[in-house]
C-alpha cells in the first residue's frame, strides 16, 4: 500500500508574548517555538498545534476561522491582523505574535475588545434613532438598492479592532472613537430610518475624541482586515462635521 508523504516544509519559529495579568507572579516574556510549516497554514493552524504539543494553557481567541467573528486579531510581525486569515507562507520563516494593544488583556493573545466596542458604542449611540412610533401595520418602507448596498458596505466591520491597535491617536486618547467608530457614525448617517442631523452627529463626534482627534496616517485604513473604506469615510465625516461646527 502506498503511503503518503509530505516534503518537508520551512522550519518556522514562532515567538509569543506571554503574560497572564491574573497571576501576580507573571512577567511579560517571550516564549518561542519550532514547527514545520505545510501548505495551507494558517496562525490558527500553528497556534493549535503550539497549543497542542508544547503549551496547553496559551490563550487565544477563535470562534469563525472564517474573517467573520473578529476575535482572532493580533499583532503578527508588528503589523496587526486576522490570524484566522493570515497564512504562515506570506509571513518570513521567523513570526512574532504579541496581543492587541489598547484592549484589556485576558492572558497571552486574548484581549477583550468587547468591553471597548461596547463603550464606544454608547457613546456614540451606534442604533437607529427614530422620532416616530414605527406603525407595525404600515407596509414596509422601500430603500433603494444601491443604498442599501452603501450601508452594508460600511456594516461589513466585524469590530476585530486592528484599526484601534494601529492608531496613534487611540494611544494618546483614551476615549478616541477610532476608525472602527467613525464608520459606525458614516454606516447610520447613512441610513434613512436613522432620524438624527449632522448636529445631533456632530455632538457625538465634533471634537478630539471624535472626527477633529484624528490625525488621517491611515494606519487603520492600511490593516482593515475587511477593506473598508476607512480613508473616505473619515474625510466625509470631517467635511461634514466642519460644515456644522
Ligand atoms: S473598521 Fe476594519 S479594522 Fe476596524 S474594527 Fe472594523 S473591520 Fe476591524
Ligand atoms: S487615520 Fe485617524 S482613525 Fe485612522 S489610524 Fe490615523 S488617527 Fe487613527
Ligand atoms: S476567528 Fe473569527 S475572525 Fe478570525
Amino acid at each position: 500500500m502506498k503511503t503518503e508523504t509530505r516534503a518537508p516544509g520551512r522550519a518556522l519559529t514562532i515567538k509569543v508574548l506571554r503574560h497572564n495579568p491574573a497571576d501576580p507572579d507573571s512577567q511579560p516574556q517571550w516564549a518561542s517555538f519550532e514547527l514545520e510549516e505545510y501548505e495551507g497554514m494558517t496562525l490558527f493552524i500553528a497556534l493549535n498545534e503550539i497549543r497542542d504539543r508544547f503549551a496547553p494553557d496559551l490563550q487565544y481567541d477563535f470562534v469563525c476561522r472564517a474573517g467573520i467573528c473578529g476575535s482572532c486579531g493580533m499583532v503578527v510581525n508588528g503589523r496587526p491582523g486576522l490570524a484566522c486569515r493570515t497564512l504562515t507562507s506570506t509571513l518570513p520563516a521567523e513570526i512574532t505574535l504579541a496581543p492587541l494593544p489598547l484592549f484589556k488583556l485576558i492572558g497571552d493573545l486574548s484581549v477583550d475588545t468587547g468591553e471597548w466596542m461596547r463603550g464606544m458604542s454608547e457613546r456614540l449611540e451606534t442604533w437607529v434613532h427614530e422620532q416616530t412610533t414605527p406603525d407595525i401595520h404600515a407596509l414596509e418602507e422601500r430603500m433603494e438598492p444601491e443604498l442599501a448596498e452603501e450601508i452594508y458596505e460600511l456594516d461589513r466591520c466585524i469590530e476585530c479592532g486592528c484599526c484601534i491597535a494601529a492608531c496613534g491617536t487611540a494611544r494618546m486618547r483614551e476615549d478616541f472613537v477610532g476608525a472602527v467608530g467613525l464608520n459606525k457614525i458614516a454606516r447610520f448617517r447613512l441610513d434613512p430610518r436613522d432620524q438624527r442631523t449632522d448636529a445631533d452627529f456632530y455632538q457625538v463626534i465634533g471634537d478630539d475624541n471624535g472626527v477633529f482627534g484624528c490625525m488621517s496616517l491611515l494606519g487603520c485604513h492600511d490593516v482593515c482586515p475587511k477593506d473598508l473604506p476607512l480613508q473616505t469615510q473619515i474625510a466625509f465625516i470631517r467635511r461634514k462635521m466642519v460644515t456644522v461646527s
